[in-house]
Protein backbone atom coordinates (compact mmCIF):
# COMPACT_ATOMS: atom_id res chain seq x y z
CA UNK A 1 0.00 0.00 0.00
CA UNK A 2 1.89 3.12 -0.97
CA UNK A 3 0.69 6.17 0.94
CA UNK A 4 1.17 10.01 -0.01
CA UNK A 5 0.66 12.99 1.99
CA UNK A 6 -0.09 15.73 0.29
CA UNK A 7 0.63 18.91 3.04
CA UNK A 8 -0.45 22.51 3.21
CA UNK A 9 -1.93 25.70 4.43
CA UNK A 10 -4.77 25.19 2.22
CA UNK A 11 -6.30 28.81 3.40
CA UNK A 12 -8.56 28.46 1.45
CA UNK A 13 -8.42 24.83 -0.81
CA UNK A 14 -8.30 25.63 -4.37
CA UNK A 15 -8.67 24.14 -8.00
CA UNK A 16 -4.57 24.46 -7.90
CA UNK A 17 -4.90 21.82 -5.13
CA UNK A 18 -7.12 19.78 -5.99
CA UNK A 19 -5.36 19.45 -9.41
CA UNK A 20 -2.71 18.20 -7.21
CA UNK A 21 -4.67 15.70 -5.27
CA UNK A 22 -6.69 14.85 -8.38
CA UNK A 23 -3.21 13.66 -9.94
CA UNK A 24 -1.38 12.23 -6.62
CA UNK A 25 -4.48 9.98 -6.19
CA UNK A 26 -3.84 8.16 -9.22
CA UNK A 27 -0.42 7.61 -8.40
CA UNK A 28 -0.73 6.36 -4.87
CA UNK A 29 -3.00 3.77 -3.29
CA UNK A 30 -4.09 6.04 -0.33
CA UNK A 31 -3.62 10.27 -0.42
CA UNK A 32 -3.95 12.55 3.08
CA UNK A 33 -4.64 15.60 2.23
CA UNK A 34 -2.89 16.93 5.40
CA UNK A 35 -3.92 20.65 6.78
CA UNK A 36 -0.85 21.70 8.52
CA UNK A 37 0.68 24.44 10.07
CA UNK A 38 3.10 26.80 8.60
CA UNK A 39 5.17 28.99 10.80
CA UNK A 40 6.13 30.99 8.27
CA UNK A 41 2.54 32.24 7.43
CA UNK A 42 0.76 34.96 9.28
CA UNK A 43 -2.34 32.86 11.07
CA UNK A 44 -4.81 31.29 8.44
CA UNK A 45 -7.68 33.39 7.59
CA UNK A 46 -9.94 30.20 7.85
CA UNK A 47 -10.38 27.64 10.56
CA UNK A 48 -8.65 24.74 11.00
CA UNK A 49 -12.13 22.95 10.91
CA UNK A 50 -13.29 25.02 8.06
CA UNK A 51 -10.31 23.88 6.08
CA UNK A 52 -10.90 20.34 6.85
CA UNK A 53 -13.95 21.00 6.14
CA UNK A 54 -14.13 22.21 2.38
CA UNK A 55 -11.11 19.86 1.64
CA UNK A 56 -13.78 17.08 2.53
CA UNK A 57 -16.41 18.37 0.40
CA UNK A 58 -14.52 18.73 -2.71
CA UNK A 59 -12.48 15.66 -2.66
CA UNK A 60 -15.65 13.04 -1.51
CA UNK A 61 -15.55 11.76 -5.20
CA UNK A 62 -12.28 10.72 -5.14
CA UNK A 63 -12.08 7.19 -3.23
CA UNK A 64 -8.50 6.92 -1.73
CA UNK A 65 -8.36 10.56 -0.50
CA UNK A 66 -8.36 11.12 3.19
CA UNK A 67 -8.52 14.39 4.89
CA UNK A 68 -6.37 14.94 8.50
CA UNK A 69 -4.53 18.19 9.87
CA UNK A 70 -1.48 18.20 12.18
CA UNK A 71 0.03 21.24 14.17
CA UNK A 72 3.44 19.48 14.72
CA UNK A 73 6.42 18.63 12.15
CA UNK A 74 5.53 16.84 9.12
CA UNK A 75 8.40 14.41 8.98
CA UNK A 76 6.70 13.34 12.77
CA UNK A 77 3.02 12.69 11.03
CA UNK A 78 5.01 10.46 8.05
CA UNK A 79 6.67 8.28 10.32
CA UNK A 80 3.25 8.12 12.42
CA UNK A 81 1.06 6.85 9.44
CA UNK A 82 4.12 4.91 7.35
CA UNK A 83 3.84 7.58 4.73
CA UNK A 84 5.86 6.61 1.55
CA UNK A 85 5.83 10.20 -0.23
CA UNK A 86 5.45 13.81 0.09
CA UNK A 87 3.66 15.52 -2.72
CA UNK A 88 4.47 19.18 -3.65
CA UNK A 89 2.66 21.25 -6.41
CA UNK A 90 5.23 23.66 -7.94
CA UNK A 91 4.04 26.33 -10.06
CA UNK A 92 6.65 28.19 -10.93
CA UNK A 93 10.71 28.15 -10.45
CA UNK A 94 10.08 30.79 -7.53
CA UNK A 95 8.45 28.01 -5.50
CA UNK A 96 11.68 26.07 -6.17
CA UNK A 97 13.82 26.86 -3.98
CA UNK A 98 11.74 27.19 -0.87
CA UNK A 99 10.27 23.47 -1.57
CA UNK A 100 13.77 22.10 -2.28
CA UNK A 101 15.31 23.61 1.03
CA UNK A 102 11.81 21.64 2.91
CA UNK A 103 12.14 18.77 0.96
CA UNK A 104 15.97 18.24 1.60
CA UNK A 105 14.96 19.19 5.76
CA UNK A 106 12.15 16.71 5.77
CA UNK A 107 14.40 13.83 4.19
CA UNK A 108 17.04 14.84 7.19
CA UNK A 109 14.34 14.60 9.66
CA UNK A 110 12.73 11.09 8.59
CA UNK A 111 14.35 9.29 5.23
CA UNK A 112 11.45 6.48 4.92
CA UNK A 113 9.40 9.51 3.15
CA UNK A 114 10.21 11.10 -0.58
CA UNK A 115 9.31 14.40 -1.55
CA UNK A 116 7.36 14.24 -4.96
CA UNK A 117 6.89 17.27 -7.15
CA UNK A 118 3.75 17.45 -10.04
CA UNK A 119 3.59 20.60 -12.38
CA UNK A 120 0.75 22.32 -11.68
CA UNK A 121 -1.14 22.65 -15.02
CA UNK A 122 -0.73 25.66 -17.10
CA UNK A 123 -4.14 26.92 -16.20
CA UNK A 124 -3.37 26.97 -12.64
CA UNK A 125 -0.20 28.78 -12.95
CA UNK A 126 -1.42 32.32 -11.26
CA UNK A 127 -4.02 30.55 -8.84
CA UNK A 128 -3.31 30.55 -5.43
CA UNK A 129 -5.11 30.59 -1.47
CA UNK A 130 -4.02 34.45 -1.01
CA UNK A 131 -5.34 35.78 -4.61
CA UNK A 132 -8.23 33.89 -3.92
CA UNK A 133 -8.93 35.65 -0.42
CA UNK A 134 -7.87 38.91 -2.02
CA UNK A 135 -10.48 38.65 -4.86
CA UNK A 136 -13.20 37.58 -3.02
CA UNK A 137 -12.64 40.29 -0.22
CA UNK A 138 -12.86 43.00 -2.46
CA UNK A 139 -16.50 41.21 -4.22
CA UNK A 140 -14.67 39.79 -7.24
CA UNK A 141 -16.13 36.36 -8.60
CA UNK A 142 -14.22 33.55 -7.79
CA UNK A 143 -15.98 30.84 -9.92
CA UNK A 144 -13.34 28.59 -11.91
CA UNK A 145 -10.51 29.41 -9.27
CA UNK A 146 -12.13 27.62 -6.12
CA UNK A 147 -14.72 24.56 -6.70
CA UNK A 148 -18.76 25.35 -7.12
CA UNK A 149 -19.70 23.39 -3.50
CA UNK A 150 -17.37 25.94 -1.28
CA UNK A 151 -17.50 29.36 -3.28
CA UNK A 152 -20.64 30.49 -1.96
CA UNK A 153 -18.70 29.84 2.11
CA UNK A 154 -15.68 31.57 1.06
CA UNK A 155 -17.50 34.58 -0.70
CA UNK A 156 -19.75 34.97 2.53
CA UNK A 157 -16.51 34.80 4.98
CA UNK A 158 -14.16 36.97 3.29
CA UNK A 159 -16.82 39.64 2.12
CA UNK A 160 -18.80 39.58 5.71
CA UNK A 161 -15.08 39.79 7.37
CA UNK A 162 -14.15 43.18 5.58
O1 LIG B 1 0.57 25.64 1.76
P1 LIG B 1 1.88 26.00 2.44
O2 LIG B 1 1.65 27.02 3.54
O3 LIG B 1 2.95 26.43 1.46
O4 LIG B 1 2.41 24.64 3.12
C1 LIG B 1 3.61 24.63 3.87
C2 LIG B 1 3.55 23.48 4.90
C3 LIG B 1 2.37 23.66 5.83
C4 LIG B 1 3.46 22.17 4.17
C5 LIG B 1 4.89 23.52 5.72
O5 LIG B 1 5.01 24.76 6.38
C6 LIG B 1 4.98 22.39 6.74
O6 LIG B 1 5.33 21.28 6.40
N1 LIG B 1 4.63 22.69 8.01
C7 LIG B 1 4.75 21.72 9.11
C8 LIG B 1 6.02 21.99 9.94
C9 LIG B 1 7.20 21.31 9.30
O7 LIG B 1 7.31 20.09 9.32
N2 LIG B 1 8.08 22.09 8.59
C10 LIG B 1 9.12 21.53 7.75
C11 LIG B 1 10.40 21.27 8.47
S1 LIG B 1 11.39 22.70 8.64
Amino acid sequence: MRIAVCPGSFDPVTYGHLDIIDRASRLFDKVIVLVSYNPGKSSAFFTLEERVDMIKTVTKHLENVEVDSNDGLLADYLKRTNADAIIKGLRAVSDFEYEFQMALANKKLYSGAETVFLTTSSENMYLSSSVVKQIASLGGDITGLVPDEIRDTIKNRLYLSK
